[in-house]
């Protein structure tokens, strides 16, 4: 499965919220709403004070889902673990710069693979920082909240990043944002030039997920 070529806005559900003991039938409904991709949230304990899921659970998912699956790896040294998680199966791996010691080695490993490659920024993390591997990269992830958790509250001047990383990205890539996403904040990432809107809480976290997927539709206007 491929990355959706840039140019539509799409709603990435984040299962960190989901039922994590019912995460099959919680894929099939969102598969259902028709969205094209999963984010699946990977932590550490290391780089993030939580701990989540790892390739075991990714490959037992790929059995059951057709989604794109977009692997945020929140975890130190990902050189070491991202063959791993192109066996399991996922489609697209997101890196954080602040704990790439050389990206282009981690980028050049996925697109020989054939899977895309993502670099993604902490709130704190300057733009800057990406500018000489950004156009290397098929998504950039521009964090709103920082990341570890769910639910957390979206950080409006984080979400100002979007607006440099689209200059300098251009059209062709696609610009990612995570971190308390919801049909409150959807309009301003969006008017920002996101296209790729990661919800967790914002879908998870109600009764009826296939309306709130629509619901976040409905604010990307
Ligand atoms: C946070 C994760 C996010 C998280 C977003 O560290 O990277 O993907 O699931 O959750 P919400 O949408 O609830 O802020
Ligand atoms: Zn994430």
């Amino acid at each position: 499965m491929r990355l959706p070529k840039a140019g539509t806005i799409e709603v990435n559900p984040s299962i960190l919220s989901a039922d994590f003991a019912n995460l099959a039938d919680e894929v099939a409904v969102i598969e259902k709403a028709g969205v094209k991709m999963v984010h699946l949230d990977i932590m550490d304990g290391h780089f993030v004070p939580n701990i989540t899921i790892g390739p075991p659970v990714v490959a037992k998912l790929r059995r059951v889902s057709k989604l794109v699956f977009d692997a945020h790896l929140m975890i130190s040294e990902p050189a070491r673990y991202i063959e791993h998680f192109i066996e399991a199966g996922a489609d697209h791996v997101t890196f954080h710069i602040e704990v790439a010691d050389d990206p282009v080695e981690i980028i050049d490993k996925l697109h020989k693979s054939g899977r895309s490659a993502g670099l993604c920024l902490n709130p704190e993390t300057p733009v800057k920082s990406i500018e000489a591997v950004a156009s290397l990269c098929d998504m950039i992830l521009v964090m709103t909240v920082h990341p570890g958790f769910g639910g957390q509250e979206f950080m409006p001047e984080a979400a100002k990043k979007v607006i440099e990383v689209r200059e300098l990205v251009g059209p062709g890539v696609r610009v990612e944002v995570d971190g308390g996403i919801d049909p409150q904040t959807t309009p301003i990432v969006v008017s920002y030039g996101a296209d790729t809107l990661v919800a967790g809480n914002a879908i998870f976290g109600e009764l009826d997920r296939i309306a709130a997927i629509e619901a976040i539709r409905r604010a990307c206007g």
